[in-house]
């Protein structure tokens, strides 16, 4: 299987302080999830309905270590900031089982398709939504298929999310959950003040039932343990932040992941304007002092926070992507797969309902809406903005993906983060330094693709304040028509061919 040959969008170049810029400007949408309004920028490379199939088989055929998601869209009540494919719950109820027989469908299909036997399974993260809100017979059935049907890395990992409502209520799940392998649970708290959770949505009932919930999750013998907490809120204070980051040291959670609110296709879209970058910078640091003081290590630029000696606290399946670009399948409603060429989103991503994936599924076809078959600048930004997870871009894996290493494939961005002083080489990896990681959305944007950049470029200022394709007052944005030609191409910077084809070296 080859690489798409790159679009002309795909071939320009940009001046890296405008990109730089741009990615600032629009800080809402410049950040891990990657590509940008992908209907626009990554048109030339969908496949055709019919070459599904041929594509998703060509694509991994050579792949022999690989990570697996699996998406349950199941939760009590819908968070008003969230970004998750996740169902009506009123339809909870009705679709549980029903939706598991069809996730072990896509598993079959996937089975005999692939010959997933001979691939070894490197990570595994059953997430969502609240998998943990699943009855765990039902969860029972997906590990157990996972297991048949791939061979497992020794002492690969499985990840969970849960609430705390059902961590503090369920005792007897958290701990069966345990008992059938799954060793790493991860419990959203997002934020500590009632009120603020409240107008957010989110079921939370204070305090002690939190204690309650880390109290079930220590006795059924988790030992890796994450909290999350979200910042970034309209009418969130610094101090109210700080608050929260302290009530949840006091959990004692080996892990804490801190995430910025993305506005983008969320119920909360139009808040985005209130939230200014100073001061989700400022929160940030705040958290980071915090967390540092009470002896949470993390390198800058990196949002998972960990107090054990030798333990980043990611899921093998997150860290397998970040760190080494590897490939996932992602299965379930809007699930996103991809192999080193291709990147595929599931059927349900946008609409959250179960009807069109049941259909494919039904008909014994795989559930995909959407599949890129990518030229290598997509496939390199896809895996660098991952890493940027961690806050730095891994180079030997970089250069075993691809053939080719970091600094030829982006000469004038790395000497222009380096002389900036954004980035700096920490042994194997090109890492953001502390002003870096205050510059963030920048830094990223600086690696994504000429389509990408082109989008952040062109899109109008007063949509830097809005967070997806609509501005602050509601009016809607349109791109151009890709250009033919343009700009003029930069002429100190051409890329070095890549010298192997990737697949074959890994
Ligand atoms: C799929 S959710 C699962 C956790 C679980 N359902 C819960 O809410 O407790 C994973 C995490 O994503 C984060 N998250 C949700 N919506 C987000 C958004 N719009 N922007 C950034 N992070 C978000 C939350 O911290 C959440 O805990
Ligand atoms: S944040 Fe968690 S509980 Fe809330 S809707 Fe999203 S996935 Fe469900």
């Amino acid at each position: 299987m080859k690489w798409k040959a790159p679009s002309l969008a795909d071939q320009q170049h940009y001046p890296p302080r405008q990109v730089f810029e741009a990615g600032l400007r629009h800080h809402h949408i410049a950040n891990t999830a990657y590509p940008i309004n992908h209907n626009w920028t990554m048109k030339p490379y969908r496949a055709r309905p019919k070459d599904l199939e041929t594509v998703t088989v060509e694509a991994w055929q050579d792949i022999d270590r690989m990570s697996l998601y699996v998406h349950i869209p199941f939760c009590q009540a819908r968070c008003n900031f969230c970004e998750y494919t996740v169902i009506d719950p009123a339809d909870n109820a009705r679709s549980e089982d029903d939706y598991f027989d069809l996730l072990l469908q896509e598993m079959e299909i996937y089975d005999r398709l692939l010959t997933t036997r001979k691939k070894i399974l490197t990570g595994f993260d059953i997430g969502g939504g609240t998998p943990a809100l699943s009855k765990t017979e039902n969860i029972a059935r997906v590990v157990d298929k996972a297991r048949a049907m791939f061979r497992w890395q020794p002492g690969m990992q499985i990840s969970i999310e849960t609430t705390p409502l059902i961590a503090a209520n369920e005792p007897d799940k958290i701990a069966a959950l345990h008992q059938m392998g799954i060793d790493r649970i991860s419990m959203g708290v997002q934020i500590t003040q009632l009120s603020l959770a409240k107008k957010l949505g989110r079921q939370y009932k204070g305090f002690a039932n939190l204690q309650k919930a880390v109290r079930h999750i220590r006795e059924a013998g988790f030992k890796k343990f994450n909290i999350d907490l979200m910042y970034g809120f309209a009418g969130q204070s610094v101090a109210d932040w700080r608050n929260s980051v302290e009530k949840s040291i006091e959990l004692e959670a080996n892990y804490i992941t801190l995430y910025r609110m993305r506005y983008k296709g969320t119920r909360l879209q139009a808040q985005a304007n209130q939230v200014t970058k100073e001061i989700v910078t400022q929160m940030a640091a705040a958290a980071g002092e915090t967390l540092h003081r009470a002896g949470y290590v993390a390198p800058p630029g990196k949002n998972t926070y960990s107090r054990l000696p030798n333990d980043g606290g990611c899921s093998d399946y997150l860290t397998n992507r970040v760190v080494k670009g590897e490939p996932y399948l992602g299965l379930g409603l809007g699930a996103q797969s991809l192999s080193h060429h291709t990147l595929a989103y599931n059927r349900g991503a946008a609409s959250k309902q179960i009807k069109p994936y049941q259909k494919s599924l039904q008909a014994g076809q795989l559930p995909i809406q959407d599949l890129y078959n990518m030229p290598p600048a997509v496939s390199m930004a896809k895996m660098i903005s991952v890493s940027f997870y961690f806050g730095e871009i891994n180079l030997p894996h970089f250069h075993q993906k691809f053939g080719s290493t970091l600094e030829e494939q982006f000469p004038v961005e790395v000497d222009f983060t380096l002389s900036e002083g954004l980035m700096e080489y920490r042994g194997d990896c090109l890492s953001l330094t502390p002003k870096g990681a205050k510059a963030y959305n920048g830094v990223i944007a600086l690696f994504y693709a000429p389509a990408v950049k082109l989008h952040l470029l062109q899109r109008p200022a007063n949509f830097s304040k809005g967070a997806g394709e609509q501005g602050s007052k509601g009016e809607k944005y349109t791109p151009a028509p890709l250009p033919p030609c343009s700009p003029a191409p930069l002429p100190a910077r051409t890329p070095a061919p890549l010298r192997l084809t990737p697949g074959g070296n890994l």
